[in-house]
């Protein structure tokens, strides 16, 4: 016989609802997804919640839990104090269908929308020879095991319906990414495509996304910051922005335009360095390069504030939980 613990279950569908209270047994080594199975046995029978493989690889346990995104088979209750209310509701940035069910064809529109890999012509398939080295690269973002966690706790679309329409979200910054350095992927420059079509600019950089993965993937390091690095000079400058409306195009795309106070003035620069010469207002703060600071790079902190405040800790407290139903308009 394990012990009592109080859960309280958000219950409802898209026309509303509330947070129903339980009291129930939880037993050692028990995940968080284990007690939901005895809630549906025993006391409620109807709550609805998504889940197969209870091994933390289908990605369909997705839940938030004391108002942080994880997934409910890989959450043990051993984490939290034995007198703590543990408070689970549903993804908040997809309808609800009922209960912990939500709805996430948002994800499978934007997967839709990004176009597929395609080598280049006259390579079939059984001929794509890549280097182990290339093959190394990529691997970190197959791990992806599409729980939408990122996506959901990403605050560009988490309190912001109708950024929904432009911006694909971070599980697509890392397929993109990830196409970006595939050596075989001749469909055309994915940085500049996820900067134009997928709404990468949208992203400034606060790490949310990274710090819920439950396959460690370091989506804001290792695929968007270096994307972004590389389309930086061109979109997020201000003075190149105006540069473009002033010159023609064909004057931009002479090859070195070195200005005359660039700090480093070498000759064999190319393209312009109007970056060097006005202040960058959008985050993440560029360096005097015109590009990401080291720190940026290094640190452990957010760039930008947190979703959740930056000096908010996991899991939240039941009272600080601010969980509204979709529907009521927060
Ligand atoms: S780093 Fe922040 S803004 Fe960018 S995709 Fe991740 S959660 Fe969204
Ligand atoms: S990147 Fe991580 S958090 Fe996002 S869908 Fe894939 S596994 Fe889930
Ligand atoms: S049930 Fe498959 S990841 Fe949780």
């Amino acid at each position: 016989m394990g012990t009592m613990r109080h859960f309280r279950v958000w219950r409802g569908d898209d026309t509303g609802g509330s947070l129903e209270d339980f009291q129930v047994e939880v037993n050692e080594g028990e995940v968080v997804l284990d007690v939901i199975h005895r809630l549906q046995a025993t006391q409620t029978p109807d709550l609805a919640v998504r889940w197969n493989c209870k091994a933390g690889k289908c990605g369909s346990c997705s839940m938030e839990i004391n108002g942080k995104p994880r997934l409910g088979c890989m959450t043990r209750m051993s984490t939290f104090g034995d007198s703590e209310t543990v408070t689970v509701t549903p993804l908040r940035t997809f309808p609800v269908i009922r209960d912990l069910v939500t709805n996430v064809n948002f994800n499978y529109q934007k997967a839709r929308e990004l176009p597929a890999f395609a080598p280049p012509k006259g390579v079939e398939p059984g001929e794509y020879r890549m280097q182990q080295v290339d093959v190394e690269r990529s691997q970190e973002f197959r791990k992806c095991i599409e729980c939408y966690l990122c996506q959901n706790v990403c605050h560009v679309v988490r309190d912001h319906e109708e950024n929904k329409k432009a911006f694909s979200g971070p599980r697509f910054f890392i397929r993109a990414a990830e196409l970006d350095m595939h050596p075989l992927d001749a469909r055309g420059d994915r940085k500049e495509l996820a900067q134009a079509e997928q709404g990468l600019g949208y992203c400034n950089i606060t790490k949310c996304c990274t710090e819920v993965c439950p396959e460690h993937i370091k989506i804001t390091d290792n695929a968007i910051i270096p994307m972004k690095e590389r389309v930086v000079d061109r979109r997020y400058d201000p003075v190149t922005w105006l540069g473009r409306k002033i010159f023609r195009r064909d004057q931009l795309d002479e090859p070195a335009v070195t200005h005359a106070s660039s700090p480093t003035g070498a000759a064999s620069d190319t393209g312009s360095h109007w970056h060097q010469q006005g202040p960058v207002p959008q985050e993440p703060a560029l360096g005097a390069d015109g590009k990401l600071t080291v720190a940026e790079l290094y640190l452990d902190r957010p760039a930008a504030a947190s979703p959740f405040g930056d000096d908010q800790e996991f899991p939240l407290p039941p009272e600080k939980l601010r969980y509204n139903h979709p529907k009521n308009g927060h």
